[in-house]
């Protein structure tokens, strides 16, 4: 019996290490969806809070991670992230995988909240979809290699905890910080008018591409193996910041478009 317990405890720890993690981890969600909400047009506002009930983008950000286990929802999987082959130039929605990626996701989503024939639950569960995927669209390593599933192929330590590169991205960093996302929220850079537009400005796919080539600098600096610690974190958390903030900003333009 101990040995089959240990055998299962095994098993179950290697299991734990090969499975892809994914997504900024629940606080990045939520900090990108709280500066989405502040930066609401009026209409955009009363749309969403009557789609919501009431509720705030960052009480939502993370139900697209929430379904996963739910077998009724696997199909959604793969629209958590795109991988464009290193060698294309871009993304071409015809060669595009037919189990979905994040770029159909997202247009998916717009679509359904623009359908005047949608129902209010399919625009609920749209809207909710769309929070959370235009934040993965800022973790850089969404938008990597299929080869590497993102990076989570990449085995790195992170300080003593064996991890994988991907994961130090959607998550480790952030939790080293220590910051609520409120706290990410408040302490978010503050921008000019023509900053912001600067950010807001240009299409999904401008924004598909500009994270693709953060990814390829991110796998140029990083070896399998390697061990990560304060130094990546003073390097590149400024970057994770961010993301985030733009993540916010450019979902509120996707929202504010909507609705206009
Ligand atoms: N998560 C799981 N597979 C992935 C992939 N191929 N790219 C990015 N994130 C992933
Ligand atoms: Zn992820
Ligand atoms: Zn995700």
């Amino acid at each position: 019996m101990k040995k089959l317990i240990a055998a299962l405890f095994v098993s179950f720890s290697l299991f734990n290490v090969q499975a892809a993690d994914s997504d900024w981890g629940k606080t990045g969600h939520r900090a990108t969806a709280e500066i989405a909400e502040n930066n609401l047009n009026k209409k955009a506002q009363e749309a969403i809070g009557d789609i919501l009930d009431g509720r705030r983008l960052a009480f939502v950000a993370n139900y697209a991670d929430d379904i996963k286990s739910d077998p009724e929802y696997r199909k959604y999987g793969p629209w958590h992230y795109v991988n464009i082959h290193p060698d294309a130039k871009k993304y071409v929605a015809e060669e595009a995988s037919e189990d979905g990626d994040l770029v159909q996701a997202i247009r998916k989503c717009i679509q359904v909240l623009k359908d005047k024939d949608a129902t209010r639950s399919e625009k609920q569960f749209h809207l909710k979809m769309l929070v959370h995927f235009v934040g993965d669209l800022h973790q850089p390593f969404h938008v990597g290699h299929a080869s590497d599933k993102g990076g989570n192929d990449i085995q790195v330590r992170w300080f003593n905890d064996g991890s994988n590169i991907h994961r130090v991205w959607d998550s480790q960093m952030i939790d080293f910080y220590q910051m609520s996302y409120t706290e990410l929220v408040i302490n978010t850079r503050d921008l000019s008018k023509s900053e912001r537009k600067e950010i807001q400005d240009g299409k999904l796919l401008d924004w598909v591409y500009e994270s693709r080539e953060m990814a390829e600098e991110l796998y140029a600096g990083v070896e399998n193996g390697e061990k990560l610690g304060y130094s990546y974190m003073y390097e590149h958390m400024p970057t994770v910041l961010n993301q985030l903030q733009k993540g916010g900003l450019r979902l509120a333009k996707i929202l504010n478009d909507i609705y206009s």
